[in-house]
């Protein structure tokens, strides 16, 4: 198969929706297409099922997970004292790449948010995540059924674009892949923190904080230090196996100098450097708008990875709100 056709698009099949519900409903595991990444969903009423999530992405047990739902109608079922502006970012955004942090409901339980005392609700867009939801919460006659779904890598690891990711990392380790093709956001949700007062941003995404303040009429500004623990602010978060170093674009060419005795893997533009030494193993050129690099950029970092190189070397994209989010994905993965 080729690349190309492996990251088209496929249509929703209604068969495997039906396989998926008998794994959720026995507490399998199922890994699921979003319009983000692919998510490793399980029943999210069940403790053990979502233990199992756990277990399967080697993650630690106090890490609070996501909860899909089909529609706001479930909002009130999760999250209680819902303040009016959740409602109108789920008005505006869902269903979409957002995540909201509430006060959790009883049937939130400590499974789902690690022992705190909120829980992130989202209610994703891709046609076959939505499918799924539509699915359970019609087999469980009850419009607030929920999915439990992290991304479905392994912990520390690059989040998964492609049903194939799934395959290479955990494999063995889940019930059933649905594959949808390569996810059109491509990475992360933006998580919003609106259980503490004022909105704060968790982690930026492809609904940009300009669309955020836009729609609150107030700023979002970045979360303090006594922030909801996240694993994106741990170390290893969403990071390749190689060293990743990040370069301004005006110094790119001295950079890859200086590192002469190195194979290296470049990310960055034509223009950026005059001719390529030998010791670049290769050279990737990345593309010019957010949401295409955001697209396309987990799947690029595997890539890199793969090289055979000692180091990868990205040429930072421009300082600016579309920016934001991208520029935070390959912050963490340089560490
Ligand atoms: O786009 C996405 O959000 C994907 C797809 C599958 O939906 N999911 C995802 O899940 O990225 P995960 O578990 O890899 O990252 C979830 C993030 C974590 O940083 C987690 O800490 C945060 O959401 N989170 C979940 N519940 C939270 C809570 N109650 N308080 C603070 N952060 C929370
Ligand atoms: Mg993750």
């Amino acid at each position: 198969m080729s690349a190309a056709m492996s990251d088209a698009a496929k249509p929703v099949d209604a068969v495997a929706i039906a396989r998926a519900i008998e794994v959720l409903t026995r507490g399998g595991l199922v890994v699921v297409p979003t319009e983000t990444v692919y998510g490793l969903a399980a029943d999210a009423d069940s403790a053990s099922a979502v233990r199992a999530i756990f277990a399967a992405k080697g993650r630690p047990a106090d890490h609070p997970v996501i909860v899909h739902i089909e529609s706001e109608a479930a909002l009130d079922a999760w999250a209680r004292d819902v303040p009016t502006t959740a409602r109108s970012l789920a008005a505006t955004f869902w269903p979409g790449p957002l995540t909201l942090v509430l006060a959790r409901s009883t049937r939130a339980h400590d499974a789902l948010t690690g022992g705190q005392p909120t829980v992130g609700l989202r209610c994703p867009a891709h046609p076959w995540a939505r499918a799924l939801l539509a699915a359970w919460c019609a087999a469980r006659a009850d419009v607030a059924a929920a999915l439990a779904a992290p991304s479905a890598n392994a912990f520390g690891r690059i989040s998964p674009t492609t049903a194939e990711h799934v395959h290479a990392e955990l494999g063995e380790r889940v019930d059933l892949i649905l594959d949808g093709g390569a996810c059109p956001v491509g990475i992360e949700s933006t998580i919003v923190d609106l259980a503490t007062g004022a909105p704060r941003l968790l982690r930026p995404g492809a609904i940009t904080r300009a669309q955020l303040e836009a729609t609150l009429g107030v700023a979002v500004p970045d979360a303090g230090v006594d922030a909801p623990r996240a694993p994106g602010s741990l170390e290893r978060h969403y990071a390749p196996r190689v060293p990743l170093e990040l370069v301004e674009s005006r110094r790119l060419s001295a950079r890859i100098n200086e590192l002469r005795g190195e194979k290296l893997a470049v990310l960055a533009e034509v223009s950026a450097l005059l001719d390529w030494p030998v010791h670049v193993v290769l050279r990737l050129v990345p593309p010019v708008a957010p949401p295409e690099y955001a697209r396309r950029l987990y799947a690029l970092l595997r890539q890199l990875d793969a090289a055979g190189a000692t180091r990868i070397v990205i040429a930072w994209p421009p300082v600016g709100g579309d920016w934001e989010a991208v520029r935070d994905r390959l912050r963490r993965a340089s560490r």
